[in-house]
């Protein structure tokens, strides 16, 4: 396919301006779209209209990592395609894919799936917003290789500062052509086909022991901090023994890997734990740590996100090590949220720890949206402290 001969990608049949970001967090400076969507779109063009003129006979069409529809949206819109698979880590992407495609009246033009064989199988046509972890990419080429047709093509984009040169030698492993292709506004994209007859085997959850935590502790690629432990987090594990004397009901939030769940429920037998995130690798790593570590039967793993489904008042204790990024963008809305979140499920008396990072000063704010604020521990990174939800 030729590159757009003005730089910049043609216009297709849908307006990326009107996608949202809702029900994850909106703000001027936060996108629901970027120009790696556009050219992906752009790239895979004549790819997507020869599957829409096939009536979809030959092939199918798989989206990975989406963000807020601009993919599968893009191309349902774009190109009239259906019966599209998607897979999106975070659930506030999923849900923002189903919300746009309400509004967009191309509901019932994909379906969302797990990160799985199913979602590539017979697959001729891959679009791919590029994550930045070597793992993720890993865990996702290894499936589309061994799940996808023999003649997929792939169109694997990202920001061109994210885009490490490292990825292309993970995807070589996979596939026998990755090609780059030019940057446009910062973004590129690789087409990549023919998957290796020879694949590696199978490397996901990887495991690994971890002396600091005394845990096995388990990761799918899109797990933040892989199989190693945070250092905020490992700061965080030495208040265990301080956190709510006679608590029974704990929530690890933002469980990632699940290393705070598996800690507090070897450490305190009388808790019963729910680890959650709304990543779907974080609930898989949590629920393969607890397995690992003989905890599984004290540990209840929930993909949601910030809690939407858990009743109010239902716990003693609730323990975070928020984010401070949305997706690329340094924001402390995500950590707002979560406390927010925590304010609403704790009982009256429970508490929230949290750590954050020294500079970010998150005290004013737990104390407003939480309750009374004590900081139990600073060290030169990292600040840990406790809000009580007041009785009333
Ligand atoms: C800094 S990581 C901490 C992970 C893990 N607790 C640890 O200590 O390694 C923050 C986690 O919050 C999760 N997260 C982000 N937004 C969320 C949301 N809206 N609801 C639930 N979890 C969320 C992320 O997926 C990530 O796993």
């Amino acid at each position: 396919m030729q590159q757009p001969a003005t730089g910049a990608p043609r216009p297709r049949g849908l307006e990326l301006s009107l996608l949202r970001r809702f029900p994850d967090v909106e703000a001027d400076n936060l996108h629901a779209h970027d120009a790696t969507d556009e050219l992906i779109l752009d790239r895979a063009g004549a790819e997507l209209a020869a599957l829409a003129a096939g009536g979809q006979g030959g092939g199918a069409l798989a989206v990975v990592g989406d963000r807020y529809g601009a993919l599968a949206l893009g191309a349902a819109g774009g190109h009239g395609l259906e019966r599209i698979r998607v897979h999106q880590d975070p659930l506030s992407g999923e849900l923002a894919l189903a919300a746009n495609a309400a509004r967009l009246g191309l509901a019932g033009s994909f379906e969302s799936l797990p990160l799985s064989a199913k979602l590539f199988a017979g697959a001729t046509v891959v679009l791919w917003q590029l994550p930045r972890s070597l793992d993720e990419v890993d865990e996702v080429a290894a499936l589309i290789a061994a799940n996808a047709e023999p003649g997929v093509r792939i169109y694997a984009g990202g920001r061109q500062k994210h885009l490490a040169v490292a990825m292309n030698g993970v995807l070589g492993r996979y596939f026998g052509n990755v090609l780059p292709g030019r940057a446009w506004h910062k973004s590129r994209v690789l087409e990549v086909d023919s998957p290796r007859d020879q694949l590696p085997a199978r490397a996901f959850p990887r495991k690994d022991w971890n002396d600091d935590a005394g845990l096995w502790l388990c990761a799918h690629g899109a797990t933040f901090a892989g199989t190693k432990l945070d250092i905020g987090t490992r700061f965080l594990l030495d208040f265990v023994p301080l956190m709510r004397p006679g608590a029974a009901r704990a929530i690890d939030l933002g469980c990632g890997n699940g290393t705070i769940a598996a800690f507090l429920a070897a450490s305190r037998p009388e808790l019963r734990l729910l680890a959650t995130d709304q990543s779907a690798a974080a609930v898989a790593s949590a629920a393969a740590t607890a397995e690992a570590n003989g905890l599984g039967g004290r540990v209840t793993v929930v993909r949601d996100d910030a809690m939407a489904g858990f009743p109010a008042n239902s716990a003693d204790l609730v323990v975070l090590n928020p984010p401070f990024h949305v997706g690329a963008t340094v924001h402390a809305g995500i950590a707002l949220k979560l406390f927010d979140a925590a304010a609403r499920v704790l009982a009256p008396g429970g508490e929230l720890w949290t750590v954050y990072n020294r500079h970010l000063d998150y005290r004013g704010q737990l104390q407003e949206r939480v309750g009374p604020t004590e900081i139990k521990g600073r060290n030169p990174k990292f600040t840990v402290a406790v809000s009580v939800k007041p009785a009333f």
